[in-house]
This record gives C-alpha cells, structure tokens and sequence, in this order.
C-alpha cells in the first residue's frame, strides 16, 4: 500500500458519500417538484371548483324572480344579482361593487328611504319584512317593490351588513290602487244614492205635509175670502146706519118738541118701547155689532195669514201673527167639550221686529207643535174626571224672546201633556215615528218640523221632556238667515 492510498481511499468514499446525497437530494427535489405540481393541481382544481360553485351561486340568484342585493355597514354595496343590476343601470353585478344608493336612478327620497331603513336593520340586527316602498328604475319607469331586509352577521355574530331582497308589486298595487279607486267611486257613488233617497224621502214628506197643509190653506183661504165681502158690506154699512139713526132720533126729539101732547096711542107706544132706554142702548149696540164686525175681519185676516203661501225667497213675518192665526185655526180643539175643561192658553211674546223666514212653512211648524201639544194633553186626561182636570187645568204656554246675544229667536212651545218616555225621546224626530194609534197619527209631523227648522231655516230644536208632567218645544232660528 501506498503513502496515497489512504487519503485516496477516503477521498473515494467522500465522493461516494456526496453522490449518494446527491441522489437522494436529487429524489427529494423530485419529490417536492411532485408535491408542488400535485398542490397547483388540487389548487387549480380547487380554485376551478370554487368559480364554478361562484358561476352556480350567481347563476341561481340570477334565475330567482327577485331582485338580490347585499351591502356593507356603511350602505356601499358589496353585490347583487342580475335583476338588481338592470334595475340599477350598472349592466352586470360586479358594477355594482363599491357603489351607494347616491349613484343609482332612484329619486333622491327613495334613495333617503332606502339607506334609513337599511341603518334600522343594522342597529336593530332585526329583519324587516315586506317594507312597500317606491323605486324609479334605470328605465325611468315608476315601480312599486316588496322588500325584505336582513342583517348579515361575521363568524363573530356581529352585523357586518345587510342583505335585500324585492320583487316587483307594481301590477299588484296598480291593481290595488284601481281597486281602492273604484272603492272609493262606489262609495262615493252610494253616498250620492243614500242622499238622493233620503232627498227623495224628504220630498215625499214635504209633499204629503203640503198636500194636507194646502188643503187645509185652501179651505181656510176660501172661508176668510168668503167672509171678507160680508164683513166689508157690514163695515161700510155701519157708519152710515149709525147716522141715520141720529138722524132718526133727531126727527123724534124735534116731534116732541112741536107736538108734547102726541096723543094716548103714541104715547102708549113711547112706554111700550122704553123709547129712554132704546135711545141709550142703541148706540152702544151699534158699537158692539162694530166691535164685532172687527172682530170677525180681524178673524179673516189671521185666516189669511194661517193660509199664505210661500214665495220662493223668504219674507219678513210677525211670527206671532203666525202663532196666534194657528191657535184661532185650532180653537175647537181647545175649547171646552164633553171630556174636560177648555185648554188654557198663555201668551208671552217679547216685541220684535219681523223675521224674515218663510211663513207658510213656519205656520206648518207652529201647526204640528201646538197639534202635538194638544194630543199630549188629550192623552194626559185619560181616565180622569172633568173636576180632576179642573183642580190641575190643561195648559199650553207660547212665548217668542230674543235671546241675550239678539242673534236668534226663540220661539218656546210648552205643554202640561202626557210628556215623553226615553224611548219616544230617542226616535220622535224620525220618519213614520208615532205613537199615536191608526189613523190619529202618521209620525211625519215632528220630521217636518225638523227639516223646517234645521234644514230650511238653519234653526236649532230643543226637547224637554218628563213623563207624566209635560213637554217643552224650543225653537231658535237665526235673525239674519244666511
Ligand atoms: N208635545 C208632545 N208631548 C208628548 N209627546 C209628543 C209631543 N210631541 C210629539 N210627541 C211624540 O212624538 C211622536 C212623533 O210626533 P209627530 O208629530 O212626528 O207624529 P204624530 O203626531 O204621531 O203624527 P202626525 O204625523 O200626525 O203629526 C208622537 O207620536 C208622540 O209620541
Ligand atoms: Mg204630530
């Protein structure tokens, strides 16, 4: 052995050594290479596998009906689907990305509806369904949506967003808008109907009120005419008889002034007719018959005002001439009769100047008031003796004031009658409302006299009423109609 053969020997092995490192340096590269190949292949796949899923998601929130959009907590979106994205004019989702509300077509409120309720969701971490709210779409087109808002929360559960989903309503609500329309048309339209009946009602009522009151008018209206010629023939007679019977008495004073001694004959006739007295009363005779020849012209006269017609604007009227003509057209209804005493009928009118109103009408209400009052006292008698009713006497009082601030007159109405139960109180002023028996009571007066008062003459109508003691009926009408 050579002096170089040990270092050559171990040299040897050193480069043995160093190629089997090398080897197996060389395998674990290969090995890494395969292992780094094998990791872009699972990434690729991975990243291929993940896009697809992506391509699936977007694809089915592209095929769903709704609109689909989610947003940061500060309201920037973050994604939407296709619909959302035509309806926001950016094309495709991904446009959407980094935008706000501020960029879209919307109007300006919508856009401040919007991002307040998107902040409610988020501070509240509560959904909020089935908001119905407005949207003008990159189309300009109006719509109307139906939105549903939900927080979206972090691993942690805190609220990083929202999402939003819509569909569109509009057809709904223009359908619902027509519906409400044509809602509203046919109410409106059933108010008109109702009106009209109840119009048609009323004129109904006035007709057959009327038709009774001209009767009535009429027949009064005749008999005042009928009395006037008579009583104007005895007016214009009286005076000139009165004379001539002075002039008569003058013949006869001057005969006993030539003849005293007439002769037994004349004489005898002179005692037979108490010529001293005749002389006397006659006069005073003449003047009673005067008293009532007035009377009677007086009577005619309130015929004639019970019975005027109406004009077509109002009229200025004494109303107590309208009351005291109404009372002297139901004088036998109040006289004494068989059953009682005669009603006693008290008058209180304060003077006032007259009222423009329609007299015809207001003596239609004065008619039922005082008719009404009548019955009620009729009623109150029943089962009680003629003396019974004399200790406690029937009694009707009619009184006209002005009131205090002189803007109305009132006109009071007061009867001892029967007076009213609660029931009768409720529901006397309704149409056919009586509680009179067949054929005594047709329950219209009362509702005439209401739209007489209220509807005709903007007038108030007050009740007081207790049973078993009376009824008190008063009526306010303005001064000045309007
Ligand atoms: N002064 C009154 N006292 C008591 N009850 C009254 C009085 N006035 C009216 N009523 C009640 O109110 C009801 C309705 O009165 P209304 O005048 O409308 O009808 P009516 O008198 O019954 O019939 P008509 O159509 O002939 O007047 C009466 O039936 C009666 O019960
Ligand atoms: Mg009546």
């Amino acid at each position: 052995m050579t002096q170089l053969d040990e270092p050559m020997c171990s040299l040897h092995k050193t480069i043995a050594d160093l190629e089997q490192a090398l080897t197996q340096s060389q395998i674990e590269i290969q090995a890494l290479k395969q292992a780094h190949k094998q990791e872009s292949i699972d990434r690729e796949r991975v990243e291929a596998e993940l896009k697809a899923s992506q391509q699936l998601l977007q694809l089915v929130m592209d095929t769903l009906p709704e609109a689909i959009f989610w947003k940061d907590r500060n309201s920037v979106y973050l994604g939407c689907n296709q619909n959302f994205a035509e309806d926001a004019g950016v094309g495709s989702p991904q446009n959407i990305v980094g935008k706000t509300d501020f960029e879209m077509p919307w109007k300006k409120e919508e856009t401040e509806f919007y991002r307040e309720c998107d902040r409610r969701v988020m501070l509240s971490d509560k959904a909020e369904l089935g908001i119905i709210e407005s949207q003008l779409n990159s189309e300009g087109k109006q719509t109307w949506l139906e939105t549903n808002k939900v927080p979206l929360h972090n691993p942690d559960g805190k609220v990083i967003g929202i999402l939003g989903t819509y569909q569109d309503i509009t057809q709904r609500k223009q359908a619902d808008i027509a519906l409400q329309e044509l809602n509203q048309t046919l109410e409106l339209q059933t108010l008109e109907l109702k009106s009209a009946l109840d119009q048609l009602q009323q004129s109904q009522l006035q007709l057959i009120q009327r038709e009774k009151m001209s009767a009535l008018g009429n027949l009064v209206a005749g008999v005042a005419h009928e009395i006037n010629n008579p009583v104007g023939f005895l007016m214009g007679n009286l005076q000139p008889a009165q004379e001539y019977i002075r002039d008569l008495f003058e013949l006869i004073d001057l005969y006993q002034k030539i003849l005293p001694n007439p002769g037994k004959e004349i004489e005898e006739i002179i005692e037979a007719i108490d010529l001293e007295y005749l002389r006397e009363d006659l006069p005073k005779l003449f003047c009673s018959m005067g008293e009532g020849i007035n009377r009677i012209a007086s009577i005619s006269t309130s015929l004639r005002t019970f019975s005027r017609a109406d004009a077509e604007s109002r009229v200025p009227f004494h109303l107590h001439e309208g009351l005291d003509s109404t009372l002297l057209i139901l004088k036998h209804r109040l006289k004494v009769n068989e059953h009682r005493p005669g009603i006693k009928i008290t008058t209180n009118y304060q003077q006032i100047a007259p009222v423009r109103c329609f007299p015809g009408q207001l003596n239609q209400v004065f008619m039922n008031l005082l008719a009404n009052a009548i019955d009620a006292i009729d009623e109150s008698n029943q089962g009680k003796s003629f003396s019974e009713i004399q200790a406690q006497p029937n009694r009707i009082n009619v009184s006209i004031n002005l009131s205090t601030c002189q803007q109305w007159v009132v006109i009071g109405i007061r009867d001892n009658g029967v007076g009213m139960t609660e029931q009768t109180k409720q529901k006397m002023f309704d149409n056919l409302f009586t509680t009179k028996g067949v054929g005594k009571g047709t329950g219209l007066g009362l509702a005439i006299v209401r739209q007489i008062i209220v509807d005709k003459h903007c007038g108030t109508i007050e009740v007081n009423s207790t049973l078993g003691q009376g009824t008190e009926f008063i009526l306010k009408i303005p001064v000045e109609i309007v």
